[in-house]
């Protein structure tokens, strides 16, 4: 296999820009290739059985691009439809769950995790059945944020709102006394000053975008799958419907400039 072959990155819409970030950061000169389904964005609120077909088709167009291997930075997806992925594609997939989970098992002392996400994520279980598989003796405190997602895409990063309801949300965990907290949702990272305000910075905060470029880079080790060429990489930036939101919030995601990105058609052969 080609080293030289993008990574394919897909999530619901823009929020995957924070683990592009995070890969980017971790790993400089890798070619990618990203997809948001933003035509059909959000995910979290969705049924298991919905996102799981929207992970196929979003699994299919990355195939299509000649990835050497896929990487699901969206939390409800990993969460529902990480087999879905693994099944359709004869590449290594990384999802943002076991990272995440393996981050915060090993930042905890206290043994007291919390994790926040969508409603599909929080349902599902998932970080925290994956949390307890790793150590059994840890107590998981899991709670669902699904207005943290639309007030990051309005911008409300700093806004007063914000803060009331991010304080709304995690005064449960709190209460908990968690050490550690997992940002279970791709748009979280955005939110990590008001979300530790909210918990008087006593939770170490994880943020599982960071922790998949981590295994991203671990797992291209391990196959020599790392990009050996030192140019400047590729970017390639695809979305379902119109490109023009994706980029002007995108650029806040990414933390840079996008260049230029292609909408591909419904169901997108
Ligand atoms: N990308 C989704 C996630 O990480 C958040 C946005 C959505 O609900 O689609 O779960």
């Amino acid at each position: 296999m080609n080293s030289d072959k993008p990574i394919g990155v897909f999530d619901s819409g823009i929020g995957g820009l924070t683990v592009v970030h995070a890969l980017l950061k971790q790993l400089p000169h890798e070619n990618i290739v990203y997809f948001g389904d933003t035509a059909r964005v959000p995910y979290g609120p969705k049924s298991p059985q919905v996102v799981r077909e929207y992970a196929k088709d979003d699994t299919e167009f990355l195939l299509s691009k000649n990835v050497k291997m896929i990487v699901i930075a969206c939390n409800t997806v990993s969460a529902v439809a990480l087999d879905v992925v693994q099944k359709l594609a004869n590449i290594p997939v990384v999802g943002v769950i076991i990272p995440g989970a393996k981050a915060a098992t090993s930042a905890s002392k206290k043994k007291r995790i919390g994790v926040i996400g969508t409603v599909g994520t929080i349902s599902s279980n998932a970080y925290a059945n994956a949390i307890r598989q790793l150590d059994e003796t840890i107590q998981v405190f899991s709670q669902a944020c699904p207005l943290f997602v639309p007030l990051v895409e309005e911008g409300w990063i700093d806004h007063k709102a914000t803060e009331m309801i991010a304080k709304e949300y995690l005064f449960p965990l709190s209460v908990e006394k968690i050490d550690t907290l997992v940002l279970g949702c791709t748009h979280y990272p955005l939110l990590k000053n008001v979300i530790s305000n909210a918990l008087k910075g006593t939770a170490t905060l994880i943020d599982s975008g960071e922790a998949t470029a981590t295994e991203v880079m671990m797992v291209l080790d391990e196959l020599h799958l790392k990009n050996s060429s030192r140019e400047k990489p590729n970017l390639q930036f695809f979305v379902s419907d119109l490109p023009a939101k994706f980029t002007q919030i995108g650029e806040r995601f990414l933390g840079s400039k996008m260049g230029v990105v292609k909408k591909v058609g419904a169901g997108r052969q």
